[in-house]
């Protein structure tokens, strides 16, 4: 069975419409959601991640987990948010404990997933951020249609 993938692109002109797009997204996933959060260093991935917290209805804020690998914050499910930019570094990391939290009971969001890509399911949702200048960004993401139907029809209705 094949099965459409919704594709949207948009560009935010402040750090507050990444945000509004991040607790848009927050609001429309569930557990077992893999985001895939690519773009260069200071695109803007962990902004993106605090409006997903905070759309979850989690009063934690989020941070760059850079040093510890996974920084979990609780909200109406459980959220892991990690960053693999260091993976290469890191001695104590293997796969079977990321899987742990990918097939886990929560949302998991992925900074620099290309740093292990071949682990992440198909059903991930994949955002890819583009750094046009100081304030703007191009913002894409992608994601298979059926599972996440109700947010592609958020998106497009979506305007900063
Ligand atoms: N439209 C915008 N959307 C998001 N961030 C913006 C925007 N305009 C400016 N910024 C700034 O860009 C920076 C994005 O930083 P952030 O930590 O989110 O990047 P990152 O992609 O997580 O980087 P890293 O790979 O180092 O983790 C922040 O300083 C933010 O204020
Ligand atoms: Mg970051």
């Amino acid at each position: 069975m094949t099965q459409d993938i919704f594709n949207y692109d948009i560009t935010t002109y402040d750090v507050n419409d990444t945000i509004k797009l991040g607790e848009l997204l927050g609001k429309y996933v569930d557990k077992g959601d893999v985001l895939l959060l690519s773009g260069d260093l200071g695109a803007g991935k962990t902004v993106f991640t605090k409006g997903v917290v905070t759309g979850l209805g989690s009063g934690d804020i989020a941070r760059s987990p850079t040093f510890v690998i996974v920084a979990e914050y609780s909200a109406r499910i459980p959220i892991y948010h990690m960053d693999l930019y260091r993976l290469s570094e890191s001695t104590m990391f293997d796969n079977m404990f990321l899987e742990e939290y990918i097939y886990g009971n929560g949302l998991c969001i992925v900074e620099w997933p290309n740093q292990m890509s071949d682990i992440f399911p198909d059903y991930s949702i994949k955002i890819h951020i583009d750094h046009i200048d100081d304030v703007t960004r191009k913002i894409n993401i992608q994601g298979l249609d059926s599972p996440h139907k109700n947010l592609s029809e958020k998106l497009k209705k979506f305007q900063v």
